[in-house]
């Protein structure tokens, strides 16, 4: 049966358990970075290996975008389609489920590609699925994607370094010890995953050398039907979040550059 989603090939929602026949010669694993969610930054290295594969294993978020995009395109992928991201009122496969459809998959001849959200090693766990694969004999290529700390910032008009503005960024999770982040409003903070959490890392930023008045923005769903961008500074921008409804996925800026962009006007 088609995807109806992507005009792709068969798509088949695996949980853990899955019974995945006798393995015969070894395939290959090659983890595929999707990139944001726009088809067009997809690399032409990971449109080959999606195109060379036999299944694909997709997250929801950005990957199964990408491939609807690129069957809207004209481009045929025949590939079967695995899902594991997490689907509405349903759990996505755990990481170690998902490591070992991988395996298994892999151990019956196919030419599997994970494709993943962004860039597999920015906070992707595609280390981990690549170490799990190895571990199994199973060879692993990693393609690179581009990854949302960088270009959905650059969808809002905002580098994260910037001649005689900020010389330094940092990529953190919102879990992060947000204290120990360092440097001032010329270093500039990425928070991903951090729009739960907002309150918090807005707050204890705002006690240090960046102060209140340090600009923030919080770019939602970037190359989405919901995209959008809210700008304020570490004083202000929770009660904006909420008063805004944001939600995720967003990138949050921290700093100066976020002056740069042409939204900035509009810091409340
Ligand atoms: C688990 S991380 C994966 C990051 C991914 N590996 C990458 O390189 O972009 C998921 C987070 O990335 C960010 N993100 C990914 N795609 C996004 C998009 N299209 N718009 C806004 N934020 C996005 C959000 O902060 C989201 O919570």
């Amino acid at each position: 049966m088609t995807d109806a989603s992507t005009g792709l090939g068969p798509s088949t929602a695996l949980g853990p358990s899955t019974a995945l026949g006798p393995s015969t010669a070894l395939g290959t694993v090659t983890l595929v970075g999707a990139g944001p969610g726009d088809a067009g930054l997809l690399t032409l290295r990971g449109l080959r290996a999606l195109q060379d594969a036999d299944v694909i294993v997709a997250d929801r978020l950005g990957a199964r975008a990408v491939l609807a995009r690129l069957a809207d395109e004209g481009h045929t992928i025949t590939a079967e389609v695995i899902d594991v991201g997490k689907l509405p009122g349903h759990h996505p496969v755990p990481q170690d489920g998902i490591n070992q459809i991988l395996v298994d998959l892999a151990r019956q001849g196919r030419r599997v590609v994970r494709l993943k959200g962004g860039d597999p090693f920015v906070f992707g766990r595609g280390r981990e699925e690549q170490l799990f694969c190895e571990a199994a004999g199973i060879p692993v290529e990693v393609v690179s994607g581009v990854t949302s700390a960088v270009a959905v910032p650059a969808l809002a008009g905002i580098p994260l370094t910037q001649r005689g503005v900020a010389e330094t960024f940092t990529v953190a999770s919102a879990h992060d010890q947000i204290d120990a982040l360092g440097g001032g409003r010329d270093h500039t903070i990425v928070l991903l995953m951090g729009v739960n959490t907002l309150g918090h890392s807005a707050h204890v930023l705002a006690a240090g050398p960046r102060g209140d008045e340090c600009p923030v923005a919080i770019i939602e769903d970037g190359f989405g039907e919901r995209q959008r961008v809210t700008i304020g500074t570490l004083g202000t921008i929770a009660h904006l979040a909420a008063a805004r409804q944001v939600r995720s996925p967003a990138v949050v800026v921290i700093g100066d550059v976020v002056m740069l962009s042409p939204h900035a006007s509009t810091v409340v």
